[in-house]
């Protein structure tokens, strides 16, 4: 069984940028130890397994892999590596997103960090295989209450505290139609939470008439590449994660008839089933 993970994880979670500088104490390193090696937490949907690291770091180390000094004081890193391939980076995002959560609800702070960390700094701490990347590695720690210059800068670059309207985001039976009912506002109100690349929440819902959410990526341009993978994918993982935990227990499925198929520049990506005997 995975580890269970709380709603109201999603509702507290941002991203922590500035950490006290205070060690992992051995109960919360046992902790994500136990969280990282428990296999079923790091099976995606496709069914790739990712895979995570915990690396321990002393101060002047630290704030130099974070690049730009947009790290500061981070007791750790959690260096995540896998295959490049769209499905596998859609399961790191599920998984990867989890284990933020499960590390929120357990008083860890964490930030993604896909563009700016010196990999070369890393390669060397950790097992590799040819064929993987690290696409992501993420500090954890103690979030500090105040927080740095760059920090702050950061956030306000990526607008973190701001998000799309719920309406440009989720639609109902077509894209052109809101979704009305309350319930499913509330759960999707989760979805909208959710970290993405840049902010740029590329994620789009359709919801049919049947209760099921066919999930779409709304690209943006300047990512295709830029990083050597496809970062928008992991965002896509993320969302689904989050409509996941949102709505209790689902099904994942993708829908043959919707795939290869662009719909107006929105690529089809997965569909999720609410198992309603399982949900919450
Ligand atoms: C896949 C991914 C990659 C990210 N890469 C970076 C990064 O390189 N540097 C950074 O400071 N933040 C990075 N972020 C954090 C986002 O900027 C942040 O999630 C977004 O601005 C929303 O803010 P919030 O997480 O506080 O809600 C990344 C987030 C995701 C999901």
């Amino acid at each position: 069984m995975k580890n269970r993970i709380e709603k109201d994880s999603i509702k507290t979670r941002k991203s922590i940028r500035t950490y006290t500088g205070g060690k992992l104490s051995a109960s919360d390193r046992n902790q994500i130890l136990d969280y990282i090696n428990h296999a079923e937490n790091r099976f995606g949907f496709h069914g790739n397994q990712i895979k995570i690291q915990l690396i321990e770091v002393d101060e002047m180390i630290s704030d130099k892999i974070g690049t730009y000094g947009i790290i500061k004081n981070a007791p750790a890193f959690l260096v995540v590596s896998c295959k490049n391939s769209r499905d596998v980076l859609f399961d790191c995002g599920y998984v990867v997103e989890r284990m933020v959560l499960y590390l929120e609800q357990n008083g860890l702070g964490t930030c993604w960090l896909g563009g700016t960390f010196h990999r070369a700094k890393l390669v060397e701490k950790i097992t590799l295989l040819p064929d993987e990347i690290i696409p992501i590695i993420l500090p954890v720690g103690y979030g500090e209450k105040k927080r740095s210059l760059s920090d702050k800068m950061i956030r306000s670059l990526a607008k973190g505290d701001s998000r799309l309207a719920f309406d440009e985001l989720f639609f109902s039976e077509n894209f052109m139609q809101k979704i009305n009912d309350p319930d499913l506002r509330g759960i999707l109100e989760l979805v909208r939470l959710a970290p993405s690349a840049s902010n740029k929440q590329p994620w789009r819902i359709l919801m049919d008439a049947n209760g099921d959410a066919h999930f779409y990526l709304k690209r943006t341009s300047k990512y295709a590449g830029a990083i050597g993978y496809d970062i928008q994918w992991l965002d896509m993982g993320i969302s689904a994660a989050h409509y996941e935990i949102a709505c209790g227990s689902n099904e994942f499925f993708v829908q043959t008839s919707k795939a290869g198929k662009e719909f107006d520049s929105l690529e089809y990506v997965i569909s999720v089933k609410v198992d309603s005997a399982k949900s919450r």
